[in-house]
This record gives structure tokens, sequence and C-alpha cells, in this order.
């Protein structure tokens, strides 16, 4: 066996290894008190107590030695929804919803995402490609070493494979893990009047688009006014014809029969859910359907959010995300969305990291890749402020990262990006 890269001693490790994920079944999560973890070739070899591992671990002349102080390491966190891909801020919109206008109100008037779309499309490529990279490299200050992209603001058929090569782009050499999810059903193309005409050419899109190699799942904004089940289910058939991954926005903001649908099709997760019934997050369990919370975005929109308690009784496996988008919830913080769910939620400290990791890992389907500290995965982790990993929810609304390693190599501390992150995103 070859030295190691790096080994990490005297850390609190909390490995995130717990064989049941479903909510309600752990409440206090193992660590390893004084435990060091040992990487080689940007995965990792072996956990356990520093006493032991440096004992068994031959150390090479490269070997790098750090010394974690005591501080809490947990799994790199794993974002499984976010709107990155777009041009412009949307803050006059925030007041006009804090003024009695719905988000769905804007939208139905034209603004909304649609303004995104336009903003999109009005700047080229090598500007969105560098806003999303510097995006992606905001959330990764915040501990985030796995992302979920979508396209989304294009909604024609050009526009949309415009976005996935802008996707693309931004993926070449990049630090973090991204995964792409093809958006064409985000909202209805202004100018475009033939539904079925329509609804056809982006069922057309997906065969290609999985042969070409652009994307790795579907989703639908699937909610009453926007995409209903039905249309949700055709493309979604479509996608999976196609060998693409399917999942879907379920019941955002009102009762679409979005989870019942993720349910019978088995998608991989239905997201949002703050409007979905008792028997659809059943469906979704009886079908191992993860739930994907967002917080941020109940937050934002002044809507109750998904409570915990609903995902324990239905027995749901739980993940988090922060649906990082301009209008319903541009925050990059994944430690905000695991406070919001706890405080705003009912989750306890344990459940709520365990979404932002191995549940979020699960939503994507690569719980055997990432999403905990065990022999064979990624070495994507995360160093704490603390030894107590519930300072995740305890700095609510600031950053409680000390460091942030993605495949073994350091790519953010205290809040800052590397150079060679930063050389990423100009390159
Ligand atoms: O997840 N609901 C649809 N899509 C996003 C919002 C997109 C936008 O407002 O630009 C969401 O909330
Ligand atoms: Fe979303």
């Amino acid at each position: 066996m070859s030295a190691p890269d790096l080994v990490v001693f005297h850390a609190r490790l909390v490995p995130c290894a717990e064989a049941e994920i479903a909510m309600g079944r752990v409440k206090e999560l193992q660590t390893i008190d004084d435990g060091a973890l040992v990487v080689a070739g940007g995965r990792i070899e072996r956990i356990g107590r520093t006493e032991e591992v440096l004992a068994q671990t031959t150390l090479g002349p490269d070997t790098t030695l750090l010394d974690a102080a005591g501080r809490a390491l947990v799994p790199g966190f794993v974002d499984p929804h976010t709107h990155a891909l777009y041009h412009g801020r949307r803050i006059p919109e925030m007041q006009m919803r804090m003024e009695g206008k719905g988000y769905l109100e804007i939208l139905d008037a034209g603004g909304g995402i649609q303004e995104t779309v336009r903003a999109t499309a009005s700047v080229d490529d090598e500007t969105l490609t560098k806003e999303t990279r510097r995006r992606i490299a905001a959330a990764a200050a915040y501990g985030t070493t796995t992302v979920e992209v979508k396209t989304g603001y294009g909604l024609t058929p050009e526009r949309e494979m415009r976005l996935l090569r802008v996707l693309q782009q931004v993926r070449r050499r990049a630090p973090v893990e991204i995964y792409r999810t093809f958006l064409g059903l985000h909202a209805w193309p202004l100018g475009v009047e033939d539904r079925e005409e329509h609804l056809r050419a982006m069922d057309g899109l997906l065969s290609d688009v999985k042969k070409r190699d652009l994307a790795d799942a579907v989703d639908v904004f699937c909610e009453q006014g926007v995409f209903s089940a039905d249309d949700t289910r055709r493309h979604l058939e479509a996608a999976r014809a196609a060998g693409l991954a399917i999942r879907l926005h379920a019941d955002e903001l009102r009762p679409s029969d979005g989870a019942e649908l993720a349910g019978e099709m088995g998608a991989l997760c239905a997201d949002h859910l703050l409007a979905a019934t008792d028997e659809g997050l059943r469906a979704m369990a009886a079908n191992s359907v993860v739930a994907v919370n967002l917080p941020g975005t109940a937050f934002f929109l002044h809507e109750q959010a998904l409570s915990a308690a609903r995902q324990r009784e239905a027995g749901v496996v739980s993940a988090l995300a922060t649906d990082h988008n301009p209008g319903s919830s541009p925050t990059f913080s994944l430690p905000m969305a695991m406070a919001l769910a706890m405080h705003r939620a009912g989750f306890t400290p344990a459940e709520a990291l365990l979404a932002a990791t191995r549940g979020s890992a699960q939503a994507l389907g690569l719980q055997g890749s990432r999403g905990q500290i065990a022999p064979g995965l990624r070495a994507d982790f995360v160093l704490l402020d603390d030894p107590d990993y519930r300072i995740l929810m305890y700095s609510f609304g600031m950053n409680p990262v000390h460091a942030v390693y993605a495949g073994g190599r350091l790519i953010a501390r205290s809040g800052r990006i590397t150079e060679e992150v930063q050389a990423w995103i100009d390159s």
C-alpha cells in the first residue's frame, strides 16, 4: 500500500455512518472522540482512534500531518438542489412579496423566473460560467463538497440546451463534484402558444441529452398553475426511457399531487413538499423516494417549513438542500439550512446533519461514494470551529466551518476559498 497523502488526527470524528437514516430513529450521532482519518488517492483509507491509527500507518516523506486540535470533523455537505446557473439578482421582488404580492402571482405577471430567464439570455457563456463557478465556490466555503445544479432559466429547447453546454464548461476541472439536472419544465416560455407542441419538443430533447452525456437527471416544477402532475408524469416517463434519473419540485406552495406522483413513479427524490399530503409522504416512503427539505425557501417565502414530525410519521428519508436561486432562496449556506431545519422544522441536530450528508447523497443516488466518513469513500470532509458539531445549528447566519477538503484536497479555510479554487473560477 502506498504512503498516505494526508493524516488528520486529534479530531472529533462524526462519521454519520448510522445504518438507518429514516427520520426519528437517530437522536444522537456516534462519535470517535480523539479520532484520526487517513487519506490516500483522494479516498478515505482508514478511520479510528488517533493512537491506533498512527500506530498502524506508515507515513511517507510527502504525507501531510494535520492536527485538528479537537475540532469536529464531519462529512462534506451534499447540496442536492440548487438553481445556481443564472444571471442577475431579484432584490426588488423580495420587497414586493413583503408588500403582499404572491410568488406565483409575480411569476404569472411575467416576473420571477421569467425575469431571470431574460437576464440569463442577456449575458454570454463566459460570464455565465464564471458567475456560476463563483457561486459554487461560495457554497464550498460553507462546507459543500457535492452540489447539484439545475438548468431551468432557458425554458425553450435552444436555451435549455445552451445552459447544459454552459454547465459542462462550469464542471471542467471543478474542485467539487457537480451533479447536473435538466429542468426544462420550470415555467412556461413566454410567447410560446402551442402547449402540446412545446411539451413534445421538451420530451424529444431527452434522449439526445442522455446520449451526449449532458445531464444526470430530469426535474419538473410540478405545481398548480405551472406544470400539472400529468405533464410531469409524461416528461419524467420520457426521461426514464432515455436512461436519466427522475425527480420533481413537488407541492411547493399548493397541493399538486407531486408527492403522490413521486411515490408512484419511484423518483429518486421529491423536493419542497410544503403543501404535500400525508398520503403523498407515505407513498414516497413506501417507494424509497427521498424527501428533500428546503427550509431556506420556506423562510424566504414566509411559508411554514415541512415538519420533521410529519416526515418521521411517514417514515421517509430526509435530505436537506439550499435551493439556491435568485428568487426564493438566495443563500449558499447548508449550515444555515441545517439551522432552519432544526429551529423551524423540528429536526434534531443529529437529523439535520444526517439529512445534509447521507440523506442528501441518497437524494442524488450517490450514497455509495459520499455523505459519510468511511473507508473507500471520497475524502470529502469538513472541520468545524468547535468540537461539538451542533455549532452548525447554533451559529445561524454565520460560517462555523474551519476548513473544507474535497477529494482529500483543501478547498477552503475560514470562509475563504484557496488560490487553486480561485484559479478554477478564473480559468
Ligand atoms: O425551487 N419553484 C421553482 N423554482 C425555484 C425558484 C426559482 C426562482 O424563483 O427563480 C424554487 O423555489
Ligand atoms: Fe428549486
